[in-house]
């Protein structure tokens, strides 16, 4: 039996925590309107609330994708052809199993390369697959896929996985820049899968992002407890609100913390003092759904044709193979 192999490669800047979370804080948080960037939730215990997001009865995404893969993986697999599987944001790696099954029963497969923020997620996905796929190597990589995307010596042809409707947390202007960076990185028999979310009922799509059981209430605070962990700040998330917004103009989920009263929080490191208003609200993520017509559009704008367009029966969300122009 081929012995298969299992590698994490932490390619994150040793100043990471300090320089690059400083940056994002002291450019958000300085002045209102205040934002964070999302990918600070992922701390292991944001990863473990995802995970418990995706199971919720009023989270759909997921469920939705599950079941266009469920149907399409093998159609992939025939398509692709791929030797090698990379994965974006790859988190648990749950439904990319569909994916690893299709392409392993059709014989092309012999890496796969999940890259995220998260490195507990990447050790727990990464040592449970090498586990279940006899001979296939899993090569891992702990980066962030906005300023360093490690697409360097994989074996071709490629199939690049940025699944859950992640491109949604990018604005406009995030996704062109990083369709240009993929579309030059890849090569032209490589092809990307993408899974986007759909514009549908606002009121499914808030109940979504403020469930019942307030599990992403909590994932939303939780990026609080990283900046007090890291930074040593002294937010109390109990003085926070969690809320979810549709926004129709950009037709966005926008997930803010609303301050309950006047506060003073002190952000040690960055000797900063952050005076929030009663009711103030402080953006922490945008979850943009898409349109068929117009997410095609920015897709050949930014290099890529669309092959193949599934949604699930109910038309909630898309998933899309292109290929490099
Ligand atoms: N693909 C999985 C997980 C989606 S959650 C799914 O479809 O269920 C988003 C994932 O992207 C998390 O695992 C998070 O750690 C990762 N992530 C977010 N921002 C990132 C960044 N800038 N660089 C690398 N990974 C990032
Ligand atoms: C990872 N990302 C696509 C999720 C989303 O739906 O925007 C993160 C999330 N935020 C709240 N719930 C889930």
């Amino acid at each position: 039996m081929t012995a298969n192999r299992f590698t994490l490669d932490d390619r994150l800047p040793a100043d990471y925590f300090t320089d690059t979370l400083r940056a994002d804080v002291l450019q958000g948080l300085v002045a209102p309107p205040r934002t964070l960037p999302p990918k600070w939730f992922y701390d292991k215990r944001g990863s473990d609330l995802f995970e418990q997001i995706t199971r919720l009865p009023e989270y759909y995404p997921t469920r939705a994708e599950h079941e266009i893969l469920t149907r399409r993986a093998p159609e992939i697999a025939a398509l692709t052809r791929a030797s090698t599987l990379v994965e974006l944001g790859s988190g648990s790696s749950r439904k990319t199993r569909l994916l690893l099954d299709a392409l392993t029963a059709g014989g092309s497969l012999v890496r796969y390369a999940p890259l995220d923020v998260s490195a507990s997620a990447l050790e727990e996905a990464g040592e449970a697959i090498v586990r279940d796929y006899p001979g296939l190597d899993v090569t891992a990589t702990v980066a962030d896929f906005e300023s360093d995307l490690a697409l360097s010596d994989e074996p071709g042809p490629r199939l690049l996985a940025f699944l859950g409707s992640t491109i949604g947390n990018f604005d406009s202007a995030q996704r062109r820049a990083f369709y240009r960076t993929l579309s030059l990185a890849l090569s032209s028999d490589d092809v990307l899968l993408l899974g986007a979310d759909l514009v549908k009922d606002p009121d499914v799509l808030v109940r979504a992002y403020d469930d019942s059981q307030g599990v992403t209430a909590e994932f939303n605070k939780n990026v609080l407890a990283v900046l007090n962990r890291e930074l040593g700040a002294d937010f109390d998330p109990d003085t926070f609100d969690h809320v979810a917004v549709w926004n129709a103009e950009e037709e966005r989920i926008e997930m803010r913390l609303r301050s309950r009263a006047a506060q003073t929080v002190k952000i040690r490191d960055l000797d900063l003092t952050a005076e929030f208003a009663p009711d103030e609200e402080m953006r922490t993520e945008i979850s943009c759904k898409f349109r068929r017509e117009s997410l095609t559009a920015e897709l050949h704008d930014g290099g890529f044709t669309v092959r193949q367009w599934w949604t699930d029966p109910e038309e909630r969300f898309a998933l899309l193979l292109a290929v490099p122009n």
